[in-house]
């Protein structure tokens, strides 16, 4: 059933290039994007004042990716919540607005209940969620499946990275509808956008380099990631995979945020595993690295190879293939995957199913 890996996580993070593409290509079709299943005129699509991004865990962390390519790719506000934050907030529900929620398994108590809670005030709400006839799916008035087949192991990677994929796939038909980015700008982010399965699947050849690099950090307590924006988001993620499955503590920060406190926790041989795959903030990132290095820090950089510089300021580097910035997360988050699943292998725990957590987490 493990179709020869030690591990359901191992063999789902596998499962990545064949779970984007059967994601992603049954909504494409001759250079154009169908997502038909979403019900909504392109008047609508037209007149849409704000999206409202609503899931826990995982799936918010894909929300929050996802509110940075909406934003930048249709120019219509985004606001991404936790759901145990958004149902108890009285949120602000205006006219042409779509609340967009995200799950997995699609039974999450505090996702369901703020999907409810929106549909009574009247929103129209789309989902997307792999399990399909789930709560989620049954209740929302349309539903974009990301199509990753089961997922056993408890910490969600192929979920995780359909989901974003079908972020991608909303932020381009969204913009294309309504102008806000030319016929020559969709095509070149659509031609990206279907190479994302083959180069996912030329990454994960890089298994024993990050494993090798993972066996060296099984004994650390702390270990931090930061970014700048889109590589923030995916910072989030790669820390909730490392803490969940190998009970290191870890956190992520907006790397702009160091000098406002983390910087403190510095200290002589910290890990700092540090995103830098955006080229716009590749300078500001930089810095950071440069700042939490000087107090004795080594950086694990990610980045691309663009900017071949940067074996300068980090003392390990792994590259990722190029991509659009917009989809450079869909390629970053496979080695923290990776290091997260080595980690906690090596220090002989049990990857899919860690203590203290469930699969789904249907009450609140
Ligand atoms: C982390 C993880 C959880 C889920 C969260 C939401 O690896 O799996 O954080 O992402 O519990 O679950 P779903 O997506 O089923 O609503």
């Amino acid at each position: 059933e493990k179709g020869g890996y030690e591990h359901f996580m191992l063999k789902e993070i596998h499962e990545q290039p064949k779970a984007v593409r059967d994601t992603i290509s049954p909504r494409i079709h001759e250079n154009e994007i169908d997502l038909g299943e979403i019900g909504m005129t392109d008047e609508e699509i037209k007149n849409l004042r704000k999206i409202s991004i609503v899931a826990c865990g995982s799936a918010y962390h894909t929300g929050a990716a996802g509110k940075y390519v909406i934003e930048e790719l249709t120019r219509i506000p985004v606001e991404t919540d936790l759901a145990s934050e958004f149902r108890y907030r009285n949120p602000i529900y205006q006219e042409n607005s779509l609340v967009i929620i995200v799950s997995q398994s699609g039974e999450t108590a505090d996702s369901l209940a703020a999907l409810r809670d929106a549909k009574a005030h009247g929103c129209k709400v789309l989902s997307i969620v792999n399990v399909v006839g789930s709560s989620i799916a049954r209740e929302s008035d349309a539903v974009l499946y990301t199509w990753a087949g089961p997922e056993i192991s408890v910490a969600t990677t192929k979920a995780y990275s359909c989901q974003l994929a079908v972020f991608y796939l909303l932020a381009l038909k969204f913009a294309q509808i309504r102008s806000a980015i030319t016929p020559d700008t969709f095509q070149t982010l659509l031609t990206a956008l279907k190479q994302l399965p083959d180069q996912i699947e030329g990454l994960l050849s890089q298994k024993e380099k990050i494993q090798f690099f993972a066996n060296h950090y099984l004994a650390t307590e702390h270990i931090f990631f930061m970014g700048r924006g889109i590589d923030y988001a995916i910072s989030m993620e790669g820390s909730l995979k490392l803490k969940e499955i190998s009970y290191i503590h870890s956190e992520a920060y907006a790397a702009g945020e160091l000098k406002h406190g983390t910087i403190s926790l510095m200290e002589e041989g910290t890990l700092v595993v540090a995103l830098a795959t955006q080229d716009a903030l590749y300078p500001k990132t930089v810095s950071n690295m440069i700042e939490v290095k000087t107090r004795g820090a080594f950086v694990m950089a990610l980045s691309t190879k663009k900017h071949p510089d940067i074996e300068k300021y980090a003392d390990y580097v792994l590259y990722i293939p190029e991509t659009q910035n917009l989809f450079a997360g869909s390629l970053a988050i496979i080695p923290l995957q990776l290091f997260a699943y080595y980690v906690s292998l090596g220090r002989g725990l049990d990857v899919d199913k860690p203590r203290n957590l469930a699969k789904s987490v249907t009450v609140e």
